[in-house]
């Protein structure tokens, strides 16, 4: 479906209608290779490509991106010290156009690896951050020290129960929502999640966290609030989609339709 160019570059961020007239008369907008100075002028997104001053505007659908984030990479898109996510990054991802719109959909740790969304849709990253949609995230968890049978039965119950979790750094102490469910991992179950990892656990050292809430810190101060530690953690699904076990760390691929239809429906 056609749309006029004034249209299309406002919803782009280039400003007003006013601003995008200007924008025509004064520097050199390309439909298809031919410079264009109509404001009405009628695009084609699926076919069409735009280069305003040089740079190609993206009118194709959005981007989403899964990466296995690797560790002591930062979650934010600049820091003056680390190394960020946005840096693993091709530089097709890096376009000003894009530095402005690509957005990770909820932090990982500095230390914690796994499974990252990249997006520019907004309506997406809406619906898994909220509260109300409860989208449940996957954490591969190893333990310093081994939990008995019993223990584990505890921890169970306390964290579906909703585990009132320790002050740390500027967050205060808190209740977790209930229904946090862990499942615990024999070394053979466990295996595949820690391929490609230099970390080991031993026998009952292994869990599956899935919580649905993000607090700071919040699977290690759970697993705290039980006189445990967390050693190694990976997120490795968020709703019903599951990190491609293909992906090192440090890489990433585009999700696929099916993949996005299954995020968008949590
Ligand atoms: N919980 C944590 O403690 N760290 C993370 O990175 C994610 C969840």
């Amino acid at each position: 479906m056609s749309e006029r160019i004034d249209k299309i570059l406002a919803h782009e961020g280039f400003g007003s209608r006013k601003d995008i007239k200007k924008l025509l008369r004064n520097y050199e907008v390309l439909l298809n290779g031919t410079r264009i100075f109509d404001s009405a002028t009628q695009i084609d997104p699926e076919k069409d490509t735009i280069i305003v001053d040089g740079e190609e505007i993206n009118l194709h659908q959005n981007i989403y991106l899964m990466m296995n984030k690797i560790m002591h990479t930062v979650s934010s898109n600049k820091d003056g010290e680390h190394q960020t996510v946005f840096d693993l990054l091709d530089d097709d991802m890096k376009t000003p156009y894009l530095q402005d719109k690509l957005h990770i959909i909820g932090r990982l740790d500095m230390d914690t690896e796994g499974f990252l969304i990249f997006t520019t849709d907004g309506n997406l990253t809406h619906k898994l951050i909220s509260p109300k949609t409860h989208v449940g995230k996957t954490y591969f968890c190893i333990l310093e020290h081994s939990e008995t049978e019993e223990h584990k039965k505890q921890i169970e119950k306390q964290f579906f129960d909703g585990i009132h979790i320790a002050a740390e750094d500027n967050e205060p102490e808190a209740d977790c929502q209930s229904g946090a469910i862990v499942k615990w991992l024999d070394d053979a179950a466990a295996s595949k999640y820690i391929q490609n990892s230099s970390w080991e656990g031993s026998a009952n050292t292994y869990a599956l966290l899935t919580i649905y809430e993000g607090k700071y810190h919040q699977v290690k101060r759970m697993f705290a609030a039980v006189d445990n530690k967390i050693v190694f953690l990976k997120r490795i699904a968020i709703g019903k989609t599951t990190l491609d076990p293909s992906l090192a760390p440090g890489e990433y691929r585009e999700l696929s339709d099916e993949e996005i239809d299954n995020l968008m429906a949590e």
